[in-house]
């Protein structure tokens, strides 16, 4: 099935988990895809990948809190592909040893998380917009998270980028579906990348799990395949929207895991 034939992606972050799930997902239905990330050997990787399966592809190397690199990206998918329809904002995150609560927060990396988290959203689609209006429209998917829907103890930073992520797309959504450019956000939960996988021990894996209302926890494809959705045609009536991707965890009740262990039988 090619559901994005004739579709160009850009997705940044794409040298590795999710994003490069994304990517490697897209290209199997027929997009032609950027890859591109700050980690160049990442990319390239990715776009190893995809070629031996047969897909078409261009490596970038970018960083997504300068312009100039941002600018660079989209003139080179387009250079090379003749326009653009998909970007997908995935980079994004915040230093754990850093984002801590209100009083002991580090409010340089506070700063910084708004460059990685929003400024780059608003930055990639002020470049990208333009070529999707061109192309007769687009979409313009956002990486946002759960934490942008929570309170919690520690990463205070993020959940306020990711809060703002939520509202950048309802923005971009509003002020270009005139042109037929869709801006949706996806809020991944618990999501087993690589990093995770090898660095979370596995009593905190347990936990996590019974945070679910599903017995187990995401992979990079299941983020990938919902991104794939909103980058095609199918998702043509889905605009400001931000779908959570999350086995259940963001709506289950704190009560739930402690009450299934009350039931009968
Ligand atoms: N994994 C999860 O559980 C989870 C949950 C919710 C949201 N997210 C979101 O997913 C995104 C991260 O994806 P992942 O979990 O696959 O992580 P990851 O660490 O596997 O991938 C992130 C990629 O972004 C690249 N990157 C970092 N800074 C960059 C920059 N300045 N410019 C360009 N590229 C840069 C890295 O090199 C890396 O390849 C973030 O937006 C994060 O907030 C992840």
């Amino acid at each position: 099935m090619e559901r994005l034939k004739g579709k160009v992606a850009v997705v940044t972050g794409a040298g590795s988990g999710i994003g490069r799930s994304a990517a490697e997902l897209m290209s199997r239905q027929g997009a032609r895809v950027v890859v591109a990330d700050h980690d160049t050997r990442g990319a390239e990787e990715t776009a190893a990948t995809i070629e031996a399966a047969g897909g078409t592809v261009l490596p970038c190397t970018v960083d997504v809190t300068d312009e100039g690199s941002i600018a660079d990206l989209v003139a080179a998918a387009v250079g090379e592909f003749g326009g653009l329809h998909v970007l997908c904002n995935h980079v994004g995150g915040t230093d754990p040893r850093k984002d801590l609560d209100l009083l002991r927060m580090d409010m340089d990396e506070f700063d910084r998380a708004v460059a990685l988290n929003v400024r780059s959203t608003l930055l990639g689609a002020r470049h990208a917009v333009p070529h999707m209006i061109r192309a007769g429209g687009g979409s313009v998917i956002n990486t946002a998270s759960v934490a942008a829907l929570v309170g919690d103890v520690l990463q205070t930073s993020y959940g306020a980028v990711k809060a703002a992520v939520v509202s950048v797309t309802k923005s971009i959504a509003v002020q270009y579906g005139p042109q037929r450019v869709r801006c949706n956000a996806v809020a991944p939960g618990a999501v087993m990348t690589p990093a995770l996988e090898n660095n979370l021990p596995a009593d905190v894996v347990e936990a996590l799990k019974k945070g679910n209302a599903l017995p187990y926890l995401g992979s990079p494809d299941d983020i990938g395949h919902t991104m794939v959705f909103l980058a095609s045609d199918e998702s043509r009536y889905l605009t400001g929207q931000l779908l959570v991707v999350d086995g259940g965890m963001s709506m289950q009740s704190s009560a739930a895991p402690g009450r299934r262990a009350m039931l009968p039988g």
